[in-house]
């Protein structure tokens, strides 16, 4: 991939279930390096629009290509070594509830069956110390955990192969204003630190305006707006000033489904 490259692009995406049109000739771009957080009424799309990104489901038409690749490209191979250099964040069932913190970690890194187990747990306490956890939180199993840590440990998971792009999905749903705020805080930490490329989606302003970033808004079945946060919430659009300027309480109601 040379440094030019996009990251994410889609190209006329259509996303169609039977009758209803969820994409409607969306196009998105996302180049290496960028935070962007995506924005979206409930049920606009946007966890759709993710697991499109992921490959998880084809859209109707449309192109999505990813370092590069395009994601209807039948080579196996060529596939999966797209979807090691991402990790993901979903929104609901984070963890694999039988498998302690430390297992959760090191699931993926015993997946590539070419670490022994001293390596796996030096990986698993540094994506630990680097989602502020401790090694002794290693043992704790996942209904132990308060919601923050539960978010923390998915972090640490998602980053288990180092990826170049982080998929989050309304990572801060669930969490009091505080956790939220401190969750963020982590992952700008770490974005600044490793340089990896991030989509978050997310409901909630504060989340928004928190991340170090700029903002791409889904409405009227495409992104109507990408830019800067303080650009984009100064545009005329109906969605838009309702999530700015307006309430958020209408956007609080958010649900999604994988
Ligand atoms: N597998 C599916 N079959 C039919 N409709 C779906 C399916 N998945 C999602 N939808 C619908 O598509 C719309 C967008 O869903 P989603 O991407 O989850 O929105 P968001 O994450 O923005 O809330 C919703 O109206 C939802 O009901
Ligand atoms: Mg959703």
């Amino acid at each position: 991939m040379n440094s030019s490259e996009p990251v994410i692009t889609l190209e006329g995406v259509w996303t169609c279930y039977g009758d209803s049109v969820i994409h409607k000739d969306l196009h998105l771009r996302v180049d290496k390096g960028e935070v962007l957080g995506v924005v979206g009424g409930s049920g606009s799309g946007k966890t759709t629009l993710l697991r499109e990104i992921l490959g998880l489901q084809q859209p109707s038409r449309g192109k999505v290509s990813l370092f590069g690749v395009d994601l209807a490209d039948p080579d196996e191979k060529r596939q999966r070594a797209v979807r090691r250099r991402l990790g993901v964040l979903f929104q609901h069932g984070a963890l694999f509830s039988a498998l302690s913190v430390y297992d959760n970690i090191a699931f993926s890194l015993r997946e590539l069956k070419c670490l022994d187990e001293e390596w796996i747990r030096n990986l698993v306490h540094l994506k630990l110390q680097m989602v502020e956890l401790e090694p002794r939180h290693g043992r704790l199993m996942p209904a132990e955990l308060s919601g923050g840590m539960v978010k923390r440990v998915a972090l640490a998971r998602a980053l288990a192969l180092e990826p170049e792009l982080l998929l989050l999905d309304e990572p801060t749903s669930g969490l009091d204003p505080e956790r939220s705020k401190g969750f963020v805080r982590l992952i700008n930490g770490l974005q600044g630190e490793l340089g990896f490329t991030v989509v978050m989606v997310t409901h909630d302003l504060e989340t928004l305006n928190g991340l170090s970033g700029s903002v791409a808004v889904l409405a009227d079945q495409r992104i109507v707006a990408k830019g800067p946060v303080e650009e984009v919430a100064r545009l005329d659009h109906p969605y838009i000033r309702n999530f700015f300027r307006l309430d958020t309480d209408s956007a609080l109601m958010e649900e999604g489904e994988y």
